[in-house]
């Protein structure tokens, strides 16, 4: 028999962003009373669980990904009873919450850092990557940050360098060290016996540098854009060493009842596989990021797909991401209309999906003005904010038409400027219309759920024999239901689509546009611009 899939290798995964989610108490900011005013929001969506990004006490460099206390509450955000409130509301709910832990690097202010920084003979001195000058007293190697500048700051007091790949207030952790596991471990222990069910983990593939500190390559392939692609970063990511870690991680969680974790790696597929671990001993899932950077073409995507599937140890959980705080929004990357089509896609292809809030409205990157420009990249390096920065896809939730779109009571200051479109893409409004992309994203979603030749059936490709269109079809494996052919239009063309050897006739069961229904024959037939369909053999 089958063993029957787990919570996280079914379920859909919702992101929250909470500065940007639901502001109870007026200040501009997101926070946890408000995520918890917004639960039937989110239980409406049919999703499985929500991960919070960083909630953590953080003087917010980095908005939260600077941690200052890995087992505190940031007041901005609630306290503790409001996070264990939360959490047991979830519950009731039978959704399931997953945490961020960001074990690469603290905030300056962490008691950690202060004590490492007070003396180069400090017993936490080597908690952190500390290394002399070079011998012009610069930094000690080429090492870049991922937000501009050298990745090493001088530290007058103590006359050395400490590496920080992101910004100067956030030190890296030396996992060279043997304590410095055992205490991330021990914040794991106190957020799974609070009873969290998981965690996605901040770039787990950087946990450790290069022994040696060795210069990094140039990039022969750099585009001129971001100067931290000007170097092959084969001494920063993706050491050989970093599985070893990732195992006792993973360990941890072993010794609780379905709990998991999932990896925030960017990597090609050969090199992602690893972080399944030989044994399924490493990640539960590394994120596949794959969709977020490809061309949006079908073809392209078609070879995206097959090539993922083809490199996935077999028995291996898969899972797709269109979004996430760290990128700019799908609807803006390929468009309000197909952003349907993507999240066709993302809710039928085999494998785990990831919602960034927001994705279900179709929300679109909001517009930054210079002066309000927050993120640590973009402020870091003017001229490329503009694709780089990170402020446009975090703008607040879109709830409804109100001042500030019910994110904010009237009269507060959101911490960053609501989009524009507000006034119609908005929660209540799109409630109203019964074919919204809220309500098309409800009606894939529950589909999704209901069968399972969608949530864990085989995937198999099929030849549309048109460019422009993407198809596959997803067999329930054990016979347990309906089987579904997918026809994804990619262009903002009308498509003609020839598929003779799958039987003559199908029905359509859910239309992007919500409306197309009725027989289809598959011998020769047109998609609409920017159409999806699920059709069922
Ligand atoms: C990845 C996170 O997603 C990003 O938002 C953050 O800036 C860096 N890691 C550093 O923690």
């Amino acid at each position: 028999m089958t063993q029957q899939p787990l919570w996280w290798q079914k379920g859909i995964i919702y992101q929250i962003y909470p500065r940007s989610y639901q502001d109870s108490n007026n200040d501009g900011i997101g926070d946890l009373p408000g995520i918890r005013q917004r639960l039937d929001h989110l239980q409406s969506l049919n999703i499985d669980a929500i991960w919070l990004s960083p909630i953590y006490p953080s003087p917010m460099h980095d908005f939260g990904y600077d941690v200052a206390d890995y087992v505190g509450i940031n007041p901005l955000f609630g306290t503790m009873d409001d996070f264990d409130t939360l959490l047991a509301d979830v519950h009731a709910r039978g959704l399931k919450l997953i945490i961020d832990l960001v074990p690469n690097h603290t905030s300056d202010e962490h008691a950690w850092f202060q004590e490492s920084r007070s003396s180069r003979d400090n017993p936490k001195r080597d908690w952190y990557i500390w290394h002399d000058p070079a011998p012009d007293g610069g930094p000690p190697n080429n090492w870049r940050s991922f937000f501009g500048g050298p990745a090493w700051t001088f530290d007058k007091a103590t006359g050395q360098y400490y590496l920080h790949q992101f910004v100067t207030q956030q030190p890296e952790l030396n996992y060279r060290h043997p304590d410095v596991l055992p205490a991330m471990l021990d914040v794991m222990r106190f957020w799974l016996d609070k009873g969290v069910d998981g965690f996605r983990v901040d770039v787990i593939w950087l946990m450790i540098k290069d022994a040696q500190f060795r210069n990094e390559p140039p990039n022969p392939d750099w585009d001129g854009v971001d100067p931290f692609n000007s170097h092959r970063h084969i001494y920063t990511q993706n050491m050989p060493e970093v599985h070893d870690l990732i195992r006792q991680m993973r360990a941890v969680l072993d010794a609780y009842d379905e709990r998991m974790m999932v990896g925030e790696i960017y990597l090609p597929y050969d090199e992602l596989m690893a972080y399944y671990g030989p044994n399924f001993d490493e990640c539960h899932m590394p994120f596949n990021f794959h969709l977020i950077q490809a061309k949006w073409q079908a073809q392209n995507i078609r070879q995206l797909v097959n090539s993922y599937e083809a490199a996935l140890p077999a028995g291996a959980t898969p899972n797709w991401v269109l979004g996430n705080h760290d990128q700019h929004r799908i609807a803006t990357r390929v468009g309000v209309d197909q952003a349907r089509v993507a999240n066709m896609l993302l809710l039928t292809l085999r494998g785990t999906p990831t919602t960034y809030y927001g994705e279900e409205l179709g929300m679109v990157d909001g517009h930054i003005p210079p002066a309000f420009i927050q993120d640590p990249p973009a402020v870091n390096q003017p001229e490329i904010a503009h694709i780089i920065g990170r402020d446009p896809e975090r703008t607040p939730m879109q709830w409804d038409g109100s001042v500030n779109a019910g994110f904010s009571g009237e009269t507060a200051v959101p911490w960053l400027p609501v989009a524009d479109n507000y006034k119609t893409i908005n929660v209540a409004a799109q409630n109203e219309d019964l074919t919204s992309m809220l309500n098309f994203y409800r009606a894939l979603t529950q589909l999704r759920r209901d069968e399972p030749a969608l949530h864990v059936g085989s995937y198999q490709d099929v030849e549309a024999n048109n460019e422009n269109v993407l198809a596959y079809v997803r067999e329930s494996v054990e016979g347990n239901g309906r089987s579904f052919l997918i026809l994804l239009n990619f262009s903002g063309e009308p498509q003609q689509v020839n598929i003779k050897d799958l039987g003559t006739t199908t029905r359509i069961i859910l239309a992007t546009d919500m409306q197309r229904t009725g027989e289809l024959a598959l011998a020769n037939f047109t998609l609409a611009p920017n159409q999806g369909l699920i059709l069922q053999l």
